[in-house]
């Protein structure tokens, strides 16, 4: 199954994640960057409130078309019990080129469920497999095999 892992990170947890899933089905990643700074205390506070307010970032243009894909796993860190902006605006634009969905995402402790059901309500999509990293959790082995069962559902 041809399969593109999309993510966005601002500190390198959920490409952690992305890269890990990827290397396991051998996909094609991409990154999705966000145009905005995202750095700094201030910057963190506005992220949180744009992500709570369901605002889309401008982010850069990408390089795979997902209408290629027979899969497409798309990750985002919780920011303020929902997804990251620039994942919004992706998810938002591709959404009809996208056959089949998957969805992973990485947070300190709360808000995975809302951020899921957020994505696939925006997507339109019924998903085929969803797991959660605690950022803590990122690069031990009990997460590892978490990974391996998440990917073989991927398959199924
Ligand atoms: C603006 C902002 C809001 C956040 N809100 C939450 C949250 O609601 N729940 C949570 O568990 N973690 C929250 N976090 C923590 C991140 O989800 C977590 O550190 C994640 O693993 C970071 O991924 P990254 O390194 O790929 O950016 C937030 C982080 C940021 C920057």
């Amino acid at each position: 199954m041809k399969t593109l892992v999309i993510y966005y990170s601002r500190t390198g947890i959920t490409k952690k994640i992305g890269q890990a899933i990827a290397s396991k089905i051998q996909a094609d990643t991409e990154e999705i960057i966000d145009l905005k700074d995202r750095k700094g205390a201030w910057e963190y506070l506005k992220a949180g409130r744009d992500a709570m307010k369901r605002v889309p970032a401008d982010i850069a243009d990408t390089k795979n078309d997902p209408a290629g894909y027979d899969l497409v796993v798309i990750g985002t860190p919780v920011w303020a019990g929902n997804m990251a902006c620039a994942i919004r605006t992706y998810i938002g634009r591709n959404k009809d080129r996208i056959k089949k969905l998957a969805l992973f995402c990485t947070m300190g402790g709360a808000g995975d469920q809302n951020t899921f059901n957020e994505m696939e309500s925006l997507s339109g999509k019924t998903v085929a497999a969803k797991i959660t990293v605690r950022t803590r959790e990122a690069g031990k082995p009990e997460t590892d095999a978490r990974l391996d069962e998440f990917v073989r559902q991927l398959s199924q």
